[in-house]
């Protein structure tokens, strides 16, 4: 029997698939595991179950041991773990890709219609019992119908937004180091520009490349700063359900705050759970606490995933998705 730690809380058939075969001990609590708890806890497990808010670094895995074989991370975004300082002491690293598309690509579409509709400002009217009337010109949004959506990253999650936009009646371009599979592109009618010509023309951008950490290659770390953020349109909208320091905060403040762009709708901050105070203050933007993945059936299916990445680890045998080259 292996030692399994798994970090926080997950859905109990994961647990249960763990538990058919090895010991499993759970940080069974709502709240995030402490970092100091963490290491202790780690220290001798064979494999560990993490969620995105623990950092796998040189220390973390110093703290696990040397007979750590599998982190498995209960997420599709990895960039909480360091992939190479994993392969270097042949650790594998896994993720949980495709179980959580659908569901997050839902959550940046109801970012999209909540931001260009304005039904979060239109619910804070509501709630806080100011008064308001039906009328002609009150709380005009932009509709979709018509307008051009840019997906920056057409992975997984970019190409079930994009699907959920064309039936919205959008068009569909986007920026990528990669084309789209040209059935997919065709079944889209998306066309692949470059970032500045995206940042130009979409009346929605919407991000869901990964996060890479900046000085590494391919950083999208501030990929959205200021100069991107004055290439879009005034009427513009900019969702996002990617990873929250892919967007320089402030400086989105500052463009929303001066009608550089429109609105937008976020899933994810740049140093979670605190959220910059300036987009607390402002009516064109939809804040979301990163529900991105927050289903009962999705959550079960990624637990299920990570747990059966791990079992096929300790088994010897090859996981289902992983992120560390095998
Ligand atoms: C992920 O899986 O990366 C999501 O952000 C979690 O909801």
């Amino acid at each position: 029997m292996a030692k399994v730690v798994i970090t926080n809380r997950i859905p109990q058939e994961g647990v249960d698939l763990l538990e058919e075969h090895h010991e499993v001990t759970v940080w069974d609590h709502d709240e995030c595991i402490s970092r100091e708890t963490c290491l202790e806890l780690i220290r001798g497990a064979d494999a560990i179950l993490t969620l995105l808010t623990e950092k796998v670094d040189d220390e973390f895995l110093d703290a696990a041991g040397d007979q750590l074989k599998v982190v498995a991370n209960v997420a599709v975004g990895y960039n909480n773990i360091d992939v190479a300082a994993c392969e270097k002491r042949g650790v594998i690293a896994t993720n949980t890709p495709k179980v959580l598309t659908e569901t997050t690509a839902d959550t940046a579409f109801g970012l999209m219609l909540m931001a260009t509709r304005r039904f979060g400002e239109g619910e804070r009217v509501i709630r806080s019992s100011t008064p308001w009337q039906w009328g002609m010109f009150y709380m005009l949004g932009m509709g979709l119908q018509g307008k051009t959506i840019g997906i920056v990253g057409a992975g997984q999650i970019g190409v079930a937004m994009a699907r959920r936009a064309k039936a919205f009646g959008m068009d569909v371009i986007y920026t990528d180091a990669f084309e789209m599979a040209p059935e997919v592109a065709a079944e889209l009618g998306a066309k692949k520009v470059e970032l500045d010509e995206l940042l130009a023309t979409a009346d929605v951008v919407s991000l869901h490349c990964p996060l890479i950490p900046a000085g590494q290659e391919g950083s999208t770390h501030h990929l959205i700063d200021a100069d991107a953020l004055a290439k879009m349109k005034k009427t513009a909208y900019l969702v996002n359900s990617a990873r929250g320091p892919i967007v320089d905060e402030a400086a989105l403040v500052e463009a929303l705050k001066n009608g550089e762009i429109a609105g937008a709708g976020l899933d994810v901050f740049e140093d979670e759970p605190t959220v910059h105070e300036g987009l607390l203050e402002l009516d064109n933007v939809v804040l979301l606490p990163h529900l991105g993945s927050a289903t009962v059936e999705t959550r079960t299916a990624m637990a299920e995933l990570a747990a059966r990445n791990a079992l096929a680890v300790l088994a010897g045998e090859k996981p289902e998705t992983p992120v560390t080259k095998i």
